[in-house]
């Protein structure tokens, strides 16, 4: 078993993928085989918008360490800045009501204070919502997991979580290509393809390598040996600065773009602009 290991420490997970006893039971493998220790991993959680109500906020953390099987998560994210009513997950518009940051926060303070989560943040939050959150904030929010690849590279975003202490970790860093529904071509864009060439590696790890040199936190996704294995083979090279440079002229867009949470009627954002405050 040790042999296979690659490397990865950071479990990236979240209720709403559904899939975090099937996780918990692979950590407790890992513990009691010796092949890792509890305080070598990072694992991340997310909130989901079901329950952001503020007496639901420590439950849903209940929930996700008893699956999980740990006592505690070393980061709790508020999923999205959208709010759905308590009950089944689901993407049906009449479930959208009005998010209260302020008091969800609260909720997450008071788990960081118990220890259950040594570190709170946010996810898909805007420059200007970060800002808001920041404002009322005892304890400020350590990171925002957001889309951040070559082909949205979220500048605006980058500068004011560097100039406010948020660390960025960027999701999709390979453009989510396997998801259809996107229709991402990030891989294959030509400026991108040309540096890999040019440097003798993937694409991919030059799309990683790429986000771990603008200062974030990349989380790559794959499920075939191979490529997981690639994709951890970008810490003993860089990018030199000139091919750098490149990644300016690549053309700019949001692939997810959070439309299921926008409605004409019910919940807070009438169109993309409003829920991303205008950063597409
Ligand atoms: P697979 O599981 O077959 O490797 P992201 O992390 O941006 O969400 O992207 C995840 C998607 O990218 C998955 O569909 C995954 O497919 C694919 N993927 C992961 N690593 C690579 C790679 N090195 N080259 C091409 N596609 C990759």
């Amino acid at each position: 078993m040790k042999g296979n290991l690659v490397g990865y420490r950071h479990i990236d997970c979240a209720q709403v993928y559904g899939n975090e006893k099937e996780i918990g039971l692979v950590l407790k493998k890992l513990f009691e085989d010796g092949v890792v220790k509890r305080e070598d991993l990072w694992i991340t959680s997310k909130l989901w918008c079901t329950d952001h109500a503020p007496e639901d906020v420590p439950v849903a953390l209940d929930r996700t360490l008893r699956d999980l099987q740990l006592d505690y998560i070393d980061l709790y994210l508020i999923h999205w800045p959208v709010r759905m009513k308590k009950g089944p997950v689901g993407f049906k518009p009449e479930n959208l009501v009005q998010p209260d940051i302020p008091s969800t926060w609260k909720a997450l303070e008071a788990l960081y204070d118990s220890g259950k989560a040594r570190a709170i943040g946010v996810s898909n939050f805007s420059s200007k919502k970060l800002e808001d959150l920041i404002k009322v904030a005892r304890v400020p929010p350590a990171v925002n997991q957001v889309e951040c690849h070559p082909s949205w590279q979220q500048t605006k975003l980058h500068a004011f979580c560097k100039s406010n202490g948020v660390h960025l970790s960027g999701y999709s860093p390979l453009g989510s290509p396997g998801t259809t529904r996107l229709k991402s071509d990030v891989l294959k864009n030509p400026i991108l393809v040309t540096v890999a060439e040019k440097l003798g590696k993937t694409p991919a790890q030059v799309a990683l390598r790429w986000g771990l040199q603008m200062g974030h936190s990349v989380l790559p996704k794959s499920t075939n040996e191979a490529r997981i294995k690639d994709n951890f083979d970008v810490f003993d090279w860089s990018i030199p600065e000139d091919l750098c440079a490149k990644f300016s002229e690549i053309e700019q867009a949001r692939l997810v773009k959070g439309t299921s949470f926008i409605h004409e009627t019910y919940g807070a954002y009438r169109t993309i602009e409003e829920l991303w405050d205008g950063e597409i």
